[in-house]
């Protein structure tokens, strides 16, 4: 019997940072292939709040329970990376319309730069249709919260780095609390 070929895709996106939307795709894409590959763009053009290096960690952090997710950054044209990555598969969320034009035209310009390689587009799921890494951060910054939108354990570090005045504040209001509860047992 011929040995069937591992099969690779790539999430690929700014995720800066990553939100509970990105979250759900890499777990339900997860379960498509044998190894899915979150591509993390080094994007000159964009100012990212964190680095790539950092971007990469977060997503890391948040994703190990998921055993064949690797993710790592890339510069470049996407399908270099796919290709050199082994991958035919670029997987891209959908959140409503106003995506479809702008996501049709780069599988489109993909698929014609290297015809080996398809995107598969996921519907995001319905409670975070509204999502964007963007509004997560303009939230933050006016020290808003954001619990339900990014996964709970980056909070506090996407929180001091939007809005260090009110990740302050929070900080030092936790250690009354704590200093409060020590009083208050002894
Ligand atoms: N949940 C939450 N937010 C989502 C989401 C989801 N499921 N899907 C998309 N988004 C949001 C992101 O948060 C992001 O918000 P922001 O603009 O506020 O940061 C926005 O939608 C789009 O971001 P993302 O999915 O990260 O894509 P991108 O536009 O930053 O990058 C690449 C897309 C990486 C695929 C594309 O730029 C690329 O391929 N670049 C490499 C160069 C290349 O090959 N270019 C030619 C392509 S034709």
């Amino acid at each position: 019997m011929e040995d069937r070929k591992i099969r690779i895709g790539i999430y690929p996106g700014s995720f800066d940072p990553i939100t509970l939307g990105h979250l759900d795709i890499i777990e339900r894409s997860s379960r498509l292939f044998d190894i899915l590959i979150v591509g993390v763009l080094v994007n000159a053009a964009k100012k990212p709040l964190f680095l790539a290096e950092e971007r990469v960690k977060m997503i890391q952090s948040v994703t190990s329970h998921i055993d064949n997710v690797r993710v790592c950054s890339f510069g470049g044209l996407l399908v270099d990376f796919a290709k050199q990555e082994h991958a035919e598969f670029i997987v891209r969320g959908l959140r409503a319309v106003t995506d479809f034009e702008y996501e049709l035209q780069m599988a489109q310009m993909n698929r014609t730069m290297c015809p080996g390689i398809d995107t598969i587009f996921l519907t995001t799921d319905l409670r975070y249709a509204y999502l964007s890494s963007s509004v997560v951060k303009e939230v933050a910054s006016y020290g808003g919260n954001i619990d339900r939108f990014i996964p709970v354990s980056l909070v506090p570090e996407v929180m001091s780095r939007c809005n260090p005045i009110s990740a302050d504040k929070k900080g030092s209001q936790e250690d009354k609390k704590n200093e409060q509860d020590r009083t208050d047992h002894q």
